[in-house]
């Protein structure tokens, strides 16, 4: 058995979101990449080192990594990434948050790397609106990307809706019909007011979920609560699986909270919603041990504290 990473909250951590780039080929309105620059070459993490982490990260009981953005696909090296983590032993589960727009072209690439599964955004099926909410004309190839997604086994594939006010509410049950024809499951995410949201986009956009959580209620036939979060799924008797990701800020949600974050220029992030970091990319490149770094590791999940608590609720204006 491998050692538990466990807070001084009793939360075991066994996840790691790497962000690999700040770079994006869209420009989303309600970004939350907190005004990322583009990661500098130089700081950049290379395959050897993001496999070097992942492989320590692993002996501490880390089973599941997820690689996150800016947008990963954006990387022309991401296949060697994927392919370094892969190698690991232990990590279970290895997924891809995306925007889906280049998957039409790299979905066998990835998953001939060992890529498991991705959660590829999907905010609408309007071209128009897509291009409104996303800046980029491109519908047609995210489309095309989830079709070659789920060819080449990126299962179960999940579609990521964020529930933005005017622009998609009305959209959500063509998206639920969507996602079951693609036997996709539909997540749909209350927008956050996160570190580097734009200004205005919150108040302007923002719908709660309870509304749609009530017609889910009425329609489900089973309703399962998620070890992993607060996100209660509903089975619809079309077969459609429909998850809500509610807003961060509840205790709920970093009670049940399992992940540490790596930033795109290797820093250890204790929390999406906090500035705290710790660096580990410059300790590795410094000739650091495994022991060295895993000592960083069991630090960052010593720092965790038991929900975020902002001096000023960032969801209610
Ligand atoms: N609120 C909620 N979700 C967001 N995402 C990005 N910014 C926000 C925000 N402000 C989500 C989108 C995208 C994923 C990468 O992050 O769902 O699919
Ligand atoms: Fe931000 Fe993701 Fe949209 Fe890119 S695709 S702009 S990273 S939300």
């Amino acid at each position: 058995m491998r050692p538990m990473l466990v807070d001084r909250f009793g939360r075991p951590v066994d996840g790691l979101r790497i962000s690999v780039t700040n770079a994006c080929n869209f420009a989303c309105i309600y970004c939350h990449m907190e005004g990322a620059q583009p990661t500098g070459r130089e700081e950049q993490m290379s395959p050897e080192e993001i496999g070097r982490i992942a492989k320590v990260a692993s002996e501490l009981g880390i089973t599941k990594i997820k690689l996150t953005g800016g947008e990963p696909t954006v990387r022309p090296d991401i296949a060697d990434v994927v392919a370094s983590i892969s190698a690991v032993e232990g990590i279970k589960d290895l997924s891809m948050t995306t925007n889906g727009s280049m998957l039409a072209d790299l979905a066998y690439e990835l998953a001939d790397a060992g890529l498991m599964r991705v959660n590829v955004s999907l905010d609408t099926l309007d071209p128009g609106k897509f291009k409104f909410i996303t800046g980029r004309d491109c519908l047609a190839d995210v489309l095309d990307g989830i079709e070659a997604a789920l060819d080449a086994g990126l299962r179960p594939l999940k579609l990521n809706m964020v529930l933005l006010k005017g622009l998609n509410d009305r959209e959500v049950w063509r998206l639920v019909d969507f996602a079951r024809s693609r036997k996709a499951v539909l997540q749909v995410i209350e927008l956050v007011r996160a570190p580097g949201v734009p200004e205005g986009v919150f108040e302007r956009y923002h719908a709660p979920l309870k509304d749609l959580e009530a017609q889910l209620v009425l329609r489900a036939i089973r309703v399962v609560r998620r070890e992993l979060q607060d996100r209660p799924k509903f089975f619809l008797p079309n077969g459609a699986e429909v998850e809500l990701v509610g807003p961060v800020h509840n205790t709920a949600f970093c009670a049940k909270c399992r992940r540490l974050r790596l930033t795109a220029n290797g820093k250890l992030k204790l929390c999406l919603m906090r500035p705290e970091t710790l660096d580990l990319i410059g300790p590795l490149r410094s000739g650091a041990s495994d022991e060295e770094l895993k000592a960083i590791f069991r630090k960052a999940v010593a720092m965790r504290e038991p929900f975020y608590k902002p001096a000023k609720d960032p969801n209610r204006p």
